[in-house]
């Protein structure tokens, strides 16, 4: 029986930070407690480290069609890419195919992953085609550990947008059955107006990326999401965020004890529309656009308020190759970008080093918050007896650069390229097991990550 004691080490929880032994017994965290001796157990020395618990990825699209190409991770890479980031769980989507049942997307997709996965992985249910749906599916979906469905107010030339009396029908399933419906939120119509507009006017520039989907593209689309949810109070999460109107209309809901959560992403809080002025701007291609200076300050703000819930990276990567499949036209490029290896450090060091958060948020966004509100908490997302062990161990000493040849992502650049960090992740464990240990890959068995099926809180 194996035997595993981190001594030592600062222990970061969003409630507290202590300083403790933890033991690790087989798979999950047997005790946690000051002074823990123990003469079977492998001792690891974490002094003058942080420990973690394994963050979640609640948002990532690993080898999924978009456009004219697919995204470059598939399960196999963009799970060794997170698990270098310290993420020791990603929640993945399905891909509903026109006519395909939902349980039908769910089996295809969970093959996909069976097998290949280094770290453990849930999913969201993707609801593209309404017609192709049984209604009772939605409980057997519920059934098979996936609490999450997914719509789309845009992407209708993908197959993908569903009309609001749709929306209104998963709305109403999924509050049947106990789920909570995600929102990709952005006016599609609006979208693919000023799309056509500007391309007919040869206006195909990366800038016309932001001016083709505008925050008001968002906000309506939230603001409308909300008002058709009035009649049914479905729980709602808004998936990547970027704008502060949007983040306003739904934080007020929040504060109105509705179920309403909000996600935004790294990457939002990083980089604004200027990117797109750059020779490179082609690349900074995502759907929503990056936003103006003001919304970024404001998401910050948000985040450390505890308005917005999650951040997850919607890590959709592609290399420069299939950047460059749209020769530079904004509505011929693959949009989406990396991002699972790279969310803790651009957290921490944007994040806590700037001052704009606390070690203590930062668990909370993407660790203990993303493991609440996909049914995967206490097991996920926590330090505490009998949650699995899954840990980050981190030395906050040393200084360094993200590097595109130093990830693990099969594409060739970052968009972090260049971007100085301080401090390293030096081990990772999944379930007890240690995959990094001393910043080396160390697995037995790589491979090994899970389906965690969700259970919801009443
Ligand atoms: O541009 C993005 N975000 N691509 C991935 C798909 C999505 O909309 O989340
Ligand atoms: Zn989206
Ligand atoms: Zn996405």
């Amino acid at each position: 029986m194996s035997k595993i004691l981190i001594k030592n080490g600062k222990i970061i929880r969003s409630d507290a930070i202590i300083q403790s032994d933890m033991l690790i017994k087989e798979q999950i965290i047997q005790n946690i407690s000051p002074h823990i001796e123990d003469d079977e157990a492998q001792i690891y020395d974490a002094r003058g480290h942080f420990i973690f618990p394994g963050f979640i990825d609640a948002h990532t699209h690993m080898g999924v069609p978009i456009r004219q190409t697919t995204s470059a991770d598939d399960f196999d890479t963009g799970t060794l890419a997170a698990l270098h980031g310290g993420v020791t769980t990603i929640i993945d989507f399905t891909v509903q195919r026109p006519g395909e049942s939902l349980l039908a997307s769910l089996e295809r997709r969970q093959d996909e992953a069976n097998g290949r996965a280094s770290v453990d992985y849930a999913l969201h249910c993707n609801v593209t085609d309404w017609e192709a749906i049984q209604r009772d599916e939605f409980r057997q979906i519920m059934d098979r550990g996936v609490m999450s469905f997914k719509v789309f107010t845009a992407y209708r030339e993908a197959g993908m947008q569903l009309s609001d009396r749709q929306i209104m029908e998963v709305l109403w399933q999924v509050k049947q059955v106990g789920g909570m419906v995600m929102v990709h939120a952005e006016n599609g119509d609006m979208i693919d107006f000023l799309t056509d507009k500007y391309v007919r006017f040869n206006k195909t520039g990366a800038a016309y990326h932001a001016l083709s989907r505008p925050a008001e593209a968002e906000i309506e689309a939230v603001a409308r999401v909300n008002t058709l949810n009035k009649f049914i109070q479905c729980p709602l999460y808004f998936v990547h965020l970027s704008t502060r109107g949007a983040v306003e209309i739904a934080a007020t809901l929040k504060q109105n004890n509705q179920k309403v959560f909000l996600e935004t992403c790294p990457q939002y809080l990083f980089f604004d529309q200027t990117v797109y002025d750059r020779e490179d701007g082609y690349r900074f291609i995502a759907a929503p656009p990056f936003r103006s200076g003001q919304d970024v300050q404001f998401l910050w703000q948000a985040l450390g308020k505890g308005w917005i819930d999650v951040v997850a990276t919607d890590h959709c990567p592609f290399s420069l190759d299939q950047k460059n499949l749209g020769q530079k036209q904004f509505h011929r490029t693959p949009n989406g970008l990396p991002g699972v290896e790279t969310l803790f450090t651009i957290l921490y060091n944007e994040g806590v080093r700037k001052g704009r958060l606390t070690l203590q948020d930062l668990v909370r966004l993407i660790a203990e918050e993303p493991a609440r509100r996909f049914g995967l908490f206490p097991r996920k997302g926590s330090l505490a007896e009998n949650s699995d062990a899954d840990l980050v161990i981190f030395d906050p000493q040393g200084e360094g650069k993200i590097h595109a040849e130093n990830l693990h992502s099969k594409i060739d650049w970052s968009p972090y390229e260049g971007v100085p960090t301080q401090g390293k992740i030096s081990a990772v464990m999944l379930r007890g097991q240690w995959l990094l240990k001393d910043g080396q890959a160390v697995a037995k068995n790589w491979n090994q990550g899970r389906f965690i099926p969700a259970i919801p809180s009443a």
